[in-house]
């Protein structure tokens, strides 16, 4: 057990990509890997803080850090809702598919041979962030935003909109951020203060960075 900062406290953290099933074989889901999460994760526990990481990942869990596997958005959803209350601090790096396939099919879906094209419906799916934003409490809220342009700007958009206390967001577009990689550049924006972007740097260390922020908010 360790000791730190953060003894004591409560820290939810989501990693990695939705999987929204098409049929039984086959699904919807995206290009998180999960290692910014598990990072954040990490750097929590170093903190001493109790870790619980809902993933949809298969990469070892850090040391000490209590995992919960999930597939969609919706059990996604149905686990961080249930630790919420209990929670000090949730930081969403989970990547969530916005939305899924309306029916899946029950049985493996054959080709057609009368109709070349397929077309899914696809529903939107709950969005997370705002729905812990819009029932917080005392939980400090940090997200992310995955963009491919104009980054302050939508980050700032979903920061107020999403109800979160601190968003942070990565362009990815660029080499060597977000996606799959060991590394990551990102820009911390909060409600008060100027948006702070960091060198790119490792994973673990941008999310002890972000654990740092995050710490000064919720100690005692
Ligand atoms: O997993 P890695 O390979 O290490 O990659 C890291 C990362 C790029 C996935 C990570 O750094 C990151 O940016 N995570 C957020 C990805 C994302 O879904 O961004 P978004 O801009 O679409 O969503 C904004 C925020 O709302 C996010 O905190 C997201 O978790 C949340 N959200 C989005 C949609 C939805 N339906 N529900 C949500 O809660």
């Amino acid at each position: 057990q360790r000791t730190g900062q953060l003894t004591g406290k409560q820290i939810i953290v989501s990693a990695g990509g939705t999987v929204e099933p098409i049929d039984p074989v086959r699904f919807i889901t995206n290009r998180s890997s999960g290692k910014m999460g598990y990072a954040i994760a990490q750097a929590a526990a170093e903190q001493g803080a109790n870790v619980t990481l809902v993933t949809s990942s298969d990469l070892p869990a850090p040391a000490g850090v209590q995992t919960v596997h999930i597939q969609s958005a919706r059990e996604l959803l149905a686990a961080m809702t249930e630790r919420f209350e209990a929670a000090n601090a949730v930081i969403m790096a989970a990547a969530v598919s916005d939305y899924r396939v309306a029916t899946p099919a029950d049985q493996k879906m054959k080709k057609d041979a009368a109709n070349p094209g397929l077309t899914l419906e696809l529903v939107e799916n709950p969005d997370i962030l705002a729905t812990l934003g819009a029932n917080k409490t005392h939980q400090y809220l940090v997200g992310f935003a995955a963009e491919t342009q104009d980054l302050i700007n939508y980050a700032q958009q979903k920061l107020t909109k999403k109800n979160a206390d601190m968003l942070i967001a990565n362009d990815v577009s660029k080499a060597e951020v977000g996606f799959g990689y060991d590394t990551n550049q990102v820009t911390i924006l909060t409600r008060d203060a100027q948006p702070e972007t960091l060198p790119l740097q490792t994973k673990i260390a941008v999310a002890r960075e972000i654990m740092r922020r995050v710490t000064e908010a919720v100690k005692d």
